[in-house]
């Protein structure tokens, strides 16, 4: 049986978090919506995570802008949004997960066409899609689970020299700010990186043997050091593996509301 156990530290974030805590996560924004034709978001996003992607959300996954996306720390962040036109939307909230970037300046988010449908009054859907844009709120809000935070090897990987690896099921509403990973037993921690604004994170040379991860995780302004004590991958890992790989690690912090004072007061609703 695997031995189990988190550290927790909290952390100021001053003293180790190296890009400052962006935006008030507790925020209500306003903004605007679009929608793309294309299953882009679903099977290619930029965060990589291919068609692992519709795990996350089903089909409800969305290309966030530059701000949101943050060079990849933003992927599988959730957020629920919801329309603002009265004659066209019903008001009810819809969640997304970011899988995807944008450029598009107009806009914080796009979504497939389908979630752009699902924001509609009954009846309105077409009329809402010749639109094409709407006026929306959104909020970032915690992700749900019911799967511990799991590895998927990345398809460039190559044994055994090159680890690359997503994280699915990132719970709560967290950010993955800093990944190390050691043979089980042996306590040579070695870092990985993100990837080319990805949520790929990757090592050259990585240990062998049976290896574990050791995640810094940061929810607002706190951080945790959180550590399964557990062999995730085998000493044999493949690349293009079909299978996953659990943590047995459960992310679910969720930021405190303790950041009204940095709300952008002006996107307030
Ligand atoms: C938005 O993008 C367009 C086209 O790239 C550019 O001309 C415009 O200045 C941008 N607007 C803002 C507010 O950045
Ligand atoms: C998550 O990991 C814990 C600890 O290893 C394990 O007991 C639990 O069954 C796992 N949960 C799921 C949903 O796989």
């Amino acid at each position: 049986m695997a031995i189990f156990s988190f550290f927790y530290l909290a952390l100021a974030c001053t003293s180790f978090i190296a890009t400052p805590v962006l935006s008030c996560n507790s925020c209500i924004h306003r903004s605007k919506l679009a929608y793309h034709h294309s299953k882009r978001a679903i099977k290619a996003g930029a965060c990589r995570y291919g068609s692992f992607a519709a795990r996350l959300n089903g089909p409800n996954v969305a290309a966030a802008t530059p701000k949101l996306y943050r060079d990849g720390v933003g992927c599988s962040a959730c957020y629920q949004i919801r329309c603002l036109d009265p004659d066209l939307c019903s008001r009810t909230w819809q969640k997304i997960v970011v899988t995807d970037i944008m450029t598009n300046n107009q806009t914080d988010f796009m979504v497939p066409k389908h979630t752009f449908a699902t924001l509609a009054l009954p009846h309105k859907g077409a009329a809402l899609q010749r639109k094409r844009i709407v006026d929306i709120e959104y909020e970032r809000i915690f992700c749900v689970y019911g799967q511990n935070l799991t590895v998927k090897v990345d398809e460039s990987s190559r044994y055994p020299d090159y680890l690359a690896v997503e994280f699915l099921y990132q719970g709560g509403q967290t950010d993955i700010v800093n990944v190390d990973v050691a043979q089980v037993g042996h306590f040579e921690w070695k870092y990985l990186t993100r990837k080319d604004g990805s949520a790929v994170w990757s090592i050259s040379n990585p240990p062998s043997g049976d290896l574990q991860f050791r995640f810094v995780v940061t929810s607002g302004f706190d951080g945790y050091m959180l550590w399964p004590e557990k062999a995730v991958l085998p000493p044999h890992w493949k690349a293009a593996e079909k299978r996953l790989f659990d943590t047995g690690l459960q992310i679910n912090q969720i930021a405190l509301d303790g950041c009204s004072n940095s709300c952008d007061l002006n996107q307030r609703v």
